[in-house]
Protein backbone atom coordinates (compact mmCIF):
# COMPACT_ATOMS: atom_id res chain seq x y z
CA UNK A 1 0.00 0.00 0.00
CA UNK A 2 1.35 3.87 -1.05
CA UNK A 3 1.11 7.05 -0.82
CA UNK A 4 0.87 9.23 -3.11
CA UNK A 5 2.38 12.44 -3.17
CA UNK A 6 1.04 14.56 -6.06
CA UNK A 7 3.43 17.74 -6.10
CA UNK A 8 5.92 15.30 -4.45
CA UNK A 9 9.12 17.09 -5.90
CA UNK A 10 8.18 20.00 -4.45
CA UNK A 11 9.57 22.14 -1.28
CA UNK A 12 6.59 20.80 1.14
CA UNK A 13 5.83 16.99 -0.76
CA UNK A 14 9.65 16.55 -0.48
CA UNK A 15 10.24 17.12 3.12
CA UNK A 16 7.24 15.09 3.57
CA UNK A 17 8.60 12.62 1.82
CA UNK A 18 11.47 11.95 4.12
CA UNK A 19 9.08 11.80 7.18
CA UNK A 20 6.71 9.46 5.74
CA UNK A 21 9.63 7.11 4.64
CA UNK A 22 10.66 8.00 8.03
CA UNK A 23 7.43 6.95 9.25
CA UNK A 24 7.51 3.70 7.35
CA UNK A 25 5.50 4.43 4.22
CA UNK A 26 5.99 3.67 0.77
CA UNK A 27 5.45 6.67 -1.22
CA UNK A 28 4.82 6.75 -4.73
CA UNK A 29 5.22 11.00 -6.60
CA UNK A 30 3.72 12.19 -9.05
CA UNK A 31 4.93 15.64 -10.65
CA UNK A 32 5.38 17.68 -13.76
CA UNK A 33 8.16 19.40 -12.51
CA UNK A 34 6.93 22.68 -13.51
CA UNK A 35 8.25 24.00 -10.33
CA UNK A 36 10.50 21.50 -9.18
CA UNK A 37 13.94 19.13 -10.68
CA UNK A 38 13.87 15.65 -11.05
CA UNK A 39 16.83 15.94 -8.72
CA UNK A 40 14.82 15.52 -5.91
CA UNK A 41 13.96 12.19 -6.48
CA UNK A 42 18.14 11.40 -6.33
CA UNK A 43 17.86 13.89 -3.37
CA UNK A 44 15.52 11.56 -1.28
CA UNK A 45 17.36 8.76 -2.27
CA UNK A 46 20.58 9.85 -0.50
CA UNK A 47 18.37 11.10 2.30
CA UNK A 48 16.11 8.34 3.11
CA UNK A 49 18.17 5.39 1.00
CA UNK A 50 14.82 4.59 -0.53
CA UNK A 51 13.99 4.87 -4.56
CA UNK A 52 10.99 6.16 -4.48
CA UNK A 53 8.92 5.46 -7.97
CA UNK A 54 8.39 8.50 -9.13
CA UNK A 55 5.76 9.49 -12.67
CA UNK A 56 6.88 12.73 -14.22
CA UNK A 57 2.98 13.71 -15.29
CA UNK A 58 0.26 16.51 -15.16
CA UNK A 59 -2.06 15.47 -12.31
CA UNK A 60 -4.76 17.10 -14.03
CA UNK A 61 -4.22 14.36 -16.44
CA UNK A 62 -6.35 11.48 -16.38
CA UNK A 63 -4.60 8.86 -18.28
CA UNK A 64 -1.58 9.68 -16.59
CA UNK A 65 -2.83 9.17 -13.20
CA UNK A 66 -5.27 6.12 -13.78
CA UNK A 67 -1.17 4.13 -15.12
CA UNK A 68 -0.03 5.25 -11.27
CA UNK A 69 -3.01 3.78 -9.64
CA UNK A 70 -2.63 0.87 -12.46
CA UNK A 71 1.29 0.64 -11.02
CA UNK A 72 0.47 1.06 -7.33
CA UNK A 73 -2.22 0.49 -4.52
CA UNK A 74 -2.48 3.81 -3.59
CA UNK A 75 -4.32 4.30 -0.09
CA UNK A 76 -4.11 7.54 -0.03
CA UNK A 77 -3.05 10.94 -1.67
CA UNK A 78 -1.70 13.95 -0.47
CA UNK A 79 -1.70 16.66 -2.72
CA UNK A 80 0.65 19.23 -3.18
CA UNK A 81 0.21 20.12 -6.69
CA UNK A 82 -0.48 23.32 -7.37
CA UNK A 83 0.79 26.77 -8.90
CA UNK A 84 1.39 28.85 -6.08
CA UNK A 85 2.92 32.35 -6.93
CA UNK A 86 -0.04 35.11 -6.24
CA UNK A 87 1.07 37.57 -8.12
CA UNK A 88 1.09 35.22 -11.20
CA UNK A 89 -2.36 34.29 -10.14
CA UNK A 90 -3.56 37.51 -10.73
CA UNK A 91 -1.55 38.03 -14.13
CA UNK A 92 -3.26 34.48 -15.45
CA UNK A 93 -6.26 33.60 -13.32
CA UNK A 94 -6.90 30.48 -16.02
CA UNK A 95 -3.64 29.12 -15.46
CA UNK A 96 -4.39 29.07 -11.91
CA UNK A 97 -7.90 28.24 -12.02
CA UNK A 98 -7.45 25.53 -14.92
CA UNK A 99 -3.99 24.12 -12.87
CA UNK A 100 -5.00 24.06 -9.54
CA UNK A 101 -8.79 22.82 -9.54
CA UNK A 102 -8.78 20.32 -13.18
CA UNK A 103 -5.68 18.39 -10.27
CA UNK A 104 -8.03 17.68 -7.98
CA UNK A 105 -10.86 17.42 -9.38
CA UNK A 106 -9.12 14.74 -11.61
CA UNK A 107 -7.61 13.15 -8.44
CA UNK A 108 -10.63 12.62 -6.91
CA UNK A 109 -11.94 11.17 -10.24
CA UNK A 110 -9.45 8.47 -10.79
CA UNK A 111 -9.07 7.86 -6.66
CA UNK A 112 -12.74 6.71 -6.97
CA UNK A 113 -12.13 4.97 -9.91
CA UNK A 114 -9.85 3.04 -7.84
CA UNK A 115 -11.87 2.99 -4.11
CA UNK A 116 -9.09 5.25 -2.95
CA UNK A 117 -11.06 7.06 -0.39
CA UNK A 118 -8.62 8.90 1.48
CA UNK A 119 -7.31 12.38 0.55
CA UNK A 120 -5.16 15.13 2.74
CA UNK A 121 -5.45 18.44 0.89
CA UNK A 122 -2.33 21.64 1.31
CA UNK A 123 -4.34 24.26 2.33
CA UNK A 124 -3.11 27.58 3.21
CA UNK A 125 -3.93 30.40 5.92
CA UNK A 126 -5.30 32.44 3.35
CA UNK A 127 -7.99 31.23 3.75
CA UNK A 128 -8.92 33.38 6.33
CA UNK A 129 -8.39 36.63 4.99
CA UNK A 130 -7.59 39.32 7.19
CA UNK A 131 -9.25 37.51 10.42
CA UNK A 132 -8.26 38.58 13.96
CA UNK A 133 -5.15 36.12 14.76
CA UNK A 134 -4.87 33.89 16.68
CA UNK A 135 -6.58 32.12 13.69
CA UNK A 136 -8.87 28.96 14.94
CA UNK A 137 -10.26 26.26 12.52
CA UNK A 138 -14.02 27.52 13.40
CA UNK A 139 -13.29 30.90 12.23
CA UNK A 140 -15.42 31.47 8.66
CA UNK A 141 -13.04 31.43 5.83
CA UNK A 142 -13.09 35.06 4.19
CA UNK A 143 -13.00 34.92 0.00
CA UNK A 144 -8.84 35.39 -0.86
CA UNK A 145 -8.11 38.60 -2.54
CA UNK A 146 -6.06 36.82 -5.13
CA UNK A 147 -7.16 33.59 -7.76
CA UNK A 148 -4.78 31.53 -5.90
CA UNK A 149 -5.67 31.74 -2.89
CA UNK A 150 -9.50 31.43 -3.92
CA UNK A 151 -8.45 28.52 -5.41
CA UNK A 152 -7.84 27.03 -1.84
CA UNK A 153 -10.85 28.06 -0.60
CA UNK A 154 -12.68 26.48 -3.66
CA UNK A 155 -10.51 23.29 -2.96
CA UNK A 156 -11.38 23.07 0.27
CA UNK A 157 -15.14 23.36 -0.57
CA UNK A 158 -15.17 20.87 -3.37
CA UNK A 159 -13.53 18.29 -1.12
CA UNK A 160 -15.93 18.66 1.41
CA UNK A 161 -18.60 17.97 -0.86
CA UNK A 162 -16.79 15.34 -2.07
CA UNK A 163 -16.98 13.76 1.65
CA UNK A 164 -20.62 14.96 1.94
CA UNK A 165 -21.56 12.69 -1.12
CA UNK A 166 -19.50 9.56 -0.35
CA UNK A 167 -19.54 8.60 3.10
CA UNK A 168 -16.41 6.69 2.83
CA UNK A 169 -14.32 9.63 2.14
CA UNK A 170 -11.65 11.00 4.30
CA UNK A 171 -10.66 14.34 3.89
CA UNK A 172 -7.92 15.95 6.23
CA UNK A 173 -7.34 19.93 5.33
CA UNK A 174 -3.67 21.02 6.44
CA UNK A 175 -4.28 25.04 6.80
CA UNK A 176 -0.32 25.95 6.48
CA UNK A 177 0.60 29.10 7.92
CA UNK A 178 4.55 29.83 6.74
CA UNK A 179 6.55 26.77 6.40
CA UNK A 180 10.70 27.96 5.94
CA UNK A 181 13.49 26.31 6.40
CA UNK A 182 15.21 22.65 5.09
CA UNK A 183 15.71 19.64 5.77
CA UNK A 184 18.52 19.09 8.54
CA UNK A 185 21.17 17.70 5.76
CA UNK A 186 20.70 20.71 3.35
CA UNK A 187 20.06 18.00 0.23
CA UNK A 188 16.74 19.58 -0.07
CA UNK A 189 14.84 22.76 0.36
CA UNK A 190 13.11 25.65 -1.06
CA UNK A 191 14.45 26.72 -4.71
CA UNK A 192 11.84 29.78 -5.88
CA UNK A 193 12.21 30.36 -9.64
CA UNK A 194 13.49 33.69 -10.54
CA UNK A 195 13.28 36.52 -7.77
CA UNK A 196 11.90 34.95 -4.76
CA UNK A 197 8.04 36.18 -3.55
CA UNK A 198 8.45 34.88 0.17
CA UNK A 199 10.35 36.65 2.57
CA UNK A 200 13.19 33.66 3.54
CA UNK A 201 14.36 32.55 0.29
CA UNK A 202 14.92 36.63 -0.34
CA UNK A 203 16.39 36.66 3.00
CA UNK A 204 18.90 34.29 2.38
CA UNK A 205 19.65 34.75 -1.37
CA UNK A 206 20.45 38.51 0.48
CA UNK A 207 23.09 36.85 2.91
CA UNK A 208 24.68 34.76 -0.38
CA UNK A 209 25.50 38.22 -1.45
CA UNK A 210 22.94 37.40 -4.94
CA UNK A 211 20.67 39.95 -3.72
CA UNK A 212 22.09 43.58 -2.43
CA UNK A 213 19.52 44.35 -0.08
CA UNK A 214 15.78 43.10 1.64
CA UNK A 215 13.18 45.59 0.70
CA UNK A 216 10.85 45.70 3.90
CA UNK A 217 7.44 45.87 2.44
CA UNK A 218 5.85 48.49 5.10
CA UNK A 219 7.02 49.62 8.47
CA UNK A 220 4.04 51.44 9.32
CA UNK A 221 1.44 48.31 10.02
CA UNK A 222 -0.16 48.26 13.52
CA UNK A 223 2.13 45.54 14.62
CA UNK A 224 5.12 45.24 17.13
CA UNK A 225 7.54 47.37 15.42
CA UNK A 226 5.26 48.33 12.19
CA UNK A 227 6.61 45.41 10.23
CA UNK A 228 4.19 42.14 9.08
CA UNK A 229 4.11 39.75 11.52
CA UNK A 230 3.92 36.31 10.33
CA UNK A 231 3.12 32.62 11.97
CA UNK A 232 6.38 31.04 10.60
CA UNK A 233 6.94 27.02 10.65
CA UNK A 234 9.67 24.71 10.35
CA UNK A 235 9.08 23.06 6.88
CA UNK A 236 10.27 19.87 8.64
CA UNK A 237 7.57 20.16 11.08
CA UNK A 238 5.14 20.82 8.78
CA UNK A 239 5.85 17.67 6.86
CA UNK A 240 5.67 15.34 9.80
CA UNK A 241 1.71 17.27 10.51
CA UNK A 242 0.69 15.31 7.56
CA UNK A 243 1.81 11.76 9.02
CA UNK A 244 -0.05 12.34 11.59
CA UNK A 245 -3.11 13.69 9.14
CA UNK A 246 -2.55 9.95 7.16
CA UNK A 247 -2.87 8.05 10.34
CA UNK A 248 -6.44 10.70 11.99
CA UNK A 249 -7.58 9.80 7.78
CA UNK A 250 -7.21 6.45 8.13
CA UNK A 251 -9.12 6.60 11.39
CA UNK A 252 -12.16 8.41 10.36
CA UNK A 253 -14.42 9.81 7.60
CA UNK A 254 -15.76 13.02 7.31
CA UNK A 255 -13.97 16.27 6.85
CA UNK A 256 -11.25 17.79 9.52
CA UNK A 257 -9.50 20.52 9.26
CA UNK A 258 -5.77 21.46 11.13
CA UNK A 259 -4.20 24.85 11.54
CA UNK A 260 -0.05 23.87 11.15
CA UNK A 261 1.61 26.51 13.22
CA UNK A 262 3.86 27.86 15.69
CA UNK A 263 1.18 29.76 16.90
CA UNK A 264 2.69 32.87 17.64
CA UNK A 265 4.18 35.44 14.68
CA UNK A 266 7.65 36.83 14.21
CA UNK A 267 7.87 40.60 12.43
CA UNK A 268 9.88 40.78 9.62
CA UNK A 269 12.41 42.81 11.95
CA UNK A 270 12.18 40.35 14.42
CA UNK A 271 13.15 37.25 11.59
CA UNK A 272 15.91 39.91 10.37
CA UNK A 273 17.33 40.29 13.70
CA UNK A 274 17.60 36.46 14.42
CA UNK A 275 18.97 35.75 11.09
CA UNK A 276 21.60 37.78 11.59
CA UNK A 277 22.59 36.15 15.01
CA UNK A 278 22.40 33.05 14.27
CA UNK A 279 23.83 32.85 10.67
CA UNK A 280 26.52 35.86 11.53
CA UNK A 281 25.54 38.02 8.16
CA UNK A 282 24.68 41.79 8.18
CA UNK A 283 20.93 42.26 6.14
CA UNK A 284 20.96 44.97 4.90
CA UNK A 285 17.29 46.60 4.74
CA UNK A 286 15.23 49.39 2.90
CA UNK A 287 11.84 49.88 4.09
CA UNK A 288 9.47 49.94 0.90
CA UNK A 289 5.72 50.83 0.78
CA UNK A 290 3.49 48.24 1.49
CA UNK A 291 2.85 45.12 -0.77
CA UNK A 292 -1.20 44.91 -2.32
CA UNK A 293 -2.99 41.96 -0.62
CA UNK A 294 -0.54 42.22 1.95
CA UNK A 295 -2.26 41.95 5.89
CA UNK A 296 -0.51 43.02 9.21
CA UNK A 297 -0.58 39.95 10.93
CA UNK A 298 -1.51 36.32 10.62
CA UNK A 299 -0.71 33.28 13.35
CA UNK A 300 -2.23 30.55 14.41
CA UNK A 301 -3.57 28.49 17.01
CA UNK A 302 -2.59 25.37 16.75
CA UNK A 303 -3.92 23.67 19.62
CA UNK A 304 -6.83 21.36 17.21
CA UNK A 305 -3.63 19.17 15.73
CA UNK A 306 -1.96 19.68 18.96
CA UNK A 307 -5.06 17.74 20.92
CA UNK A 308 -6.25 15.94 18.23
CA UNK A 309 -3.67 14.47 16.33
CA UNK A 310 -0.92 14.30 18.70
CA UNK A 311 1.14 16.75 16.20
CA UNK A 312 3.36 19.67 17.93
CA UNK A 313 6.20 21.51 15.93
CA UNK A 314 9.13 21.02 17.74
CA UNK A 315 11.98 23.72 15.79
CA UNK A 316 12.12 27.41 16.10
CA UNK A 317 13.37 30.11 14.49
CA UNK A 318 16.91 29.59 15.09
CA UNK A 319 16.61 26.15 13.39
CA UNK A 320 14.73 27.59 10.68
CA UNK A 321 17.48 30.38 10.10
CA UNK A 322 20.34 27.57 10.57
CA UNK A 323 19.19 25.01 8.08
CA UNK A 324 17.39 27.53 5.68
CA UNK A 325 21.26 29.16 5.45
CA UNK A 326 22.93 25.67 4.85
CA UNK A 327 20.89 24.56 1.66
CA UNK A 328 21.19 28.24 0.56
CA UNK A 329 24.85 27.63 0.78
CA UNK A 330 25.11 24.30 -0.20
CA UNK A 331 22.55 25.18 -3.25
CA UNK A 332 23.10 28.51 -3.98
CA UNK A 333 21.47 27.97 -7.44
CA UNK A 334 18.88 25.47 -6.44
CA UNK A 335 18.79 22.03 -7.94
CA UNK A 336 20.69 23.74 -10.81
CA UNK A 337 23.75 23.39 -9.02
P1 LIG B 1 6.10 23.94 -4.84
O1 LIG B 1 5.81 24.76 -6.03
O2 LIG B 1 7.49 23.78 -4.38
O3 LIG B 1 5.50 22.47 -5.03
C1 LIG B 1 4.37 22.22 -5.82
C2 LIG B 1 4.74 21.06 -6.74
O4 LIG B 1 3.61 20.72 -7.52
C3 LIG B 1 5.88 21.41 -7.71
O5 LIG B 1 6.84 20.39 -7.68
C4 LIG B 1 5.20 21.48 -9.08
O6 LIG B 1 6.07 21.04 -10.12
C5 LIG B 1 4.03 20.53 -8.86
N1 LIG B 1 2.86 20.77 -9.71
C6 LIG B 1 2.16 21.91 -9.87
N2 LIG B 1 1.12 21.71 -10.71
C7 LIG B 1 1.16 20.39 -11.07
C8 LIG B 1 0.38 19.58 -11.92
N3 LIG B 1 -0.67 20.05 -12.58
N4 LIG B 1 0.72 18.27 -12.06
C9 LIG B 1 1.80 17.75 -11.40
N5 LIG B 1 2.59 18.48 -10.58
C10 LIG B 1 2.26 19.79 -10.43
O7 LIG B 1 5.18 24.52 -3.67
P2 LIG B 1 5.21 24.18 -2.11
O8 LIG B 1 5.69 25.39 -1.40
O9 LIG B 1 5.84 22.87 -1.88
O10 LIG B 1 3.64 24.05 -1.81
C11 LIG B 1 3.02 22.79 -1.88
C12 LIG B 1 1.55 23.02 -1.68
O11 LIG B 1 1.33 23.71 -0.44
C13 LIG B 1 0.92 23.90 -2.74
O12 LIG B 1 -0.38 23.41 -3.02
C14 LIG B 1 0.81 25.27 -2.09
O13 LIG B 1 -0.27 26.02 -2.61
C15 LIG B 1 0.57 24.88 -0.67
N6 LIG B 1 1.00 25.91 0.31
C16 LIG B 1 2.28 26.36 0.28
C17 LIG B 1 2.68 27.34 1.21
C18 LIG B 1 4.07 27.88 1.20
O14 LIG B 1 4.31 28.93 1.84
N7 LIG B 1 5.02 27.24 0.55
C19 LIG B 1 1.77 27.83 2.14
C20 LIG B 1 0.46 27.33 2.12
C21 LIG B 1 0.09 26.36 1.20
C1 LIG C 1 5.94 37.39 4.84
C2 LIG C 1 6.11 38.79 5.40
C3 LIG C 1 5.68 40.53 3.80
C4 LIG C 1 9.06 39.51 1.21
C5 LIG C 1 2.59 33.97 1.21
C6 LIG C 1 1.28 33.66 0.55
C7 LIG C 1 0.61 32.50 1.24
C8 LIG C 1 1.57 31.33 1.33
C9 LIG C 1 2.85 31.73 2.01
C10 LIG C 1 1.11 29.83 -0.50
C11 LIG C 1 5.03 39.76 4.93
C12 LIG C 1 7.14 40.54 4.22
C13 LIG C 1 8.12 39.54 2.22
C14 LIG C 1 10.01 40.56 1.11
C15 LIG C 1 9.03 41.59 3.03
N1 LIG C 1 1.88 30.79 0.06
N2 LIG C 1 8.11 40.54 3.11
N3 LIG C 1 9.96 41.56 2.04
O1 LIG C 1 2.76 36.87 2.23
O2 LIG C 1 2.66 35.77 4.52
O3 LIG C 1 2.33 34.38 2.51
O4 LIG C 1 3.41 32.82 1.24
O5 LIG C 1 0.13 29.34 -0.05
O6 LIG C 1 -0.54 32.15 0.51
O7 LIG C 1 0.44 34.79 0.72
O8 LIG C 1 4.59 35.29 3.01
O9 LIG C 1 7.03 35.41 2.84
O10 LIG C 1 5.64 36.61 1.09
O11 LIG C 1 5.76 37.52 3.43
O12 LIG C 1 8.98 42.51 3.85
O13 LIG C 1 10.90 40.60 0.19
O14 LIG C 1 7.35 39.33 4.92
O15 LIG C 1 5.16 41.84 3.68
O16 LIG C 1 4.74 40.63 6.00
P1 LIG C 1 3.03 35.71 3.10
P2 LIG C 1 5.81 36.19 2.50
Amino acid sequence: MAILLAGGCGYIGSHTAVELIQAGYEVVIADNLSNSSAKVIDRLFSITGVHIPFYEIDVCDRVGLEQVFQQHKIEAVIHFAALKSISESVELPVLYYRNNLDAVLSLIEVMNQFSCKRFVFSSSATVYGDATPPCVETMPTALPTNPYGRTKLMTEQILSDVALADKDFSVVLLRYFNPIGAHESGLIGEAPSGVPANLFPYLTQVAAGERAYLNIYGDDYPTVDGTGVRDYIHVCDLAAGHVYALDYAAQHTGVEIFNLGLGFGYSVRQVVAAFERVVGIPIPTRIAPRRAGDIAESFSNPAKAQQVLGWKAKRNMDDMCRDAWRWQKMNPHGYAD
